[in-house]
């Protein structure tokens, strides 16, 4: 079963900024779906169109089997969303807010109270039901952004850089709480700019750029690339040998070969295997993988 399907997803704003360029993606479901990307790459456009607050251009989106042109009202009792700008009723209390958004999806009030009552002590909110947004810090704020998206049990949960501003200690927990969520069944989709969160909680996971999808791959592939490097080799004379064979070796030209190694195999055992092979080295320096240059440009933002 697929969670999400997106074909040849386009997205221009009136201002002329292309968006999303032809996104293809395809979510299983109960899979946990990482969107990688810089400032600016298309993230937030891309999860406002998978929840109907962002027109699309071009393309074609299921959720769930639905697709939103003609079914978004089937589709909106199986999403819930939680964005990356804070959009709490200021008027509201705690509580309220959590009833009101169930009240959307039909739910009756003393079954809302129910659920709002385990999420907000699920997600140490409990104290603060009476408060209103604004007496609750940001971390609070975000966690009730949860609580209200999960008001009517959604099968897929999208959620916008949940952990932005959010300090270790309730990240870990919002992690946890995350992972159970998954572990019953929910599909969930985040958007994020770090890799920890990425290889902390994600099985699949794709980076945007500029409004290209330029990767998208099982989470552990995407950190074994990463953690590969290229060495640019410079010997006196190379040489065939069939002991580098394993290293897989380009040769460049007369006196520079280039090898990929892994952190699994030390350099040690390169340089090692490079006197058995009768070549003498003169110098040896890591080039830098495009890769690593790319996920750096994600990441460091
Ligand atoms: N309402 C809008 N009108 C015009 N351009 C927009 C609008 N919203 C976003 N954009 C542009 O679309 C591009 C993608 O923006 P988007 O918000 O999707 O990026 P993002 O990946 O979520 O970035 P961030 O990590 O900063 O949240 C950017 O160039 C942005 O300036
Ligand atoms: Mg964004």
């Amino acid at each position: 079963m697929t969670a999400i399907q997106i074909t040849n997803l386009t997205k221009t704003y009136a201002n002329g900024t292309q968006a999303l360029k032809n996104i293809n993606l395809q979510v299983e479901a109960g899979d946990f779906f990482a969107l990688l990307g810089a400032n600016g790459a298309g993230k937030t456009t891309l999860i406002g169109i998978l929840t109907d607050l962002v027109k699309k251009t071009s393309g074609q989106v299921k959720i769930s089997g639905c697709d939103i042109d003609h079914d978004f009202s089937k589709a909106k009792k199986f999403i819930g969303v939680v964005p990356q700008e804070i959009n709490l009723n200021i008027f509201e209390r705690v509580i309220d807010i959590l009833i009101t958004q169930a009240g959307y999806f039909g739910i009756p009030r003393q079954e809302a109270f129910g659920e709002a009552q385990m999420l907000l002590k699920r997600l140490g909110l409990w104290e603060k039901r009476m408060n209103v947004p604004r007496t609750l810090s940001g971390g609070m704020k975000r966690r009730l952004m949860i609580a209200r998206a999960l008001m009517h049990q959604p099968k897929v949960l999208f959620l916008d850089e949940p952990t932005a501003g959010v300090d270790v200690e309730i990240r870990h927990e919002m992690w946890q709480y995350l992972r159970e969520l998954n572990a019953a069944g929910m599909t969930i989709l985040l958007t994020t700019h770090y890799l920890e969160e990425v290889e902390q909680m994600c099985r699949n996971a794709a980076i945007i750029k500029g409004g290209e999808i330029i990767m998208c791959d099982s989470v552990k592939k995407l950190v074994a690339v990463m953690e590969r490097e290229v060495y640019v080799v410079s010997v006196q004379q190379v040489k065939p040998s069939v002991v580098l064979e394993k290293y897989q070796p380009r040769v460049i030209d007369e006196t520079t070969l280039e090898v990929e190694l892994s952190r699994k195999d030390t350099l040690h055992d390169f340089v090692f295997h490079l006197a058995q092979a009768e070549m003498i080295l003169t110098d040896i320096r890591p080039k830098g993988h495009r890769l690593e240059k790319l996920f750096l440009e994600v990441l460091n933002n």
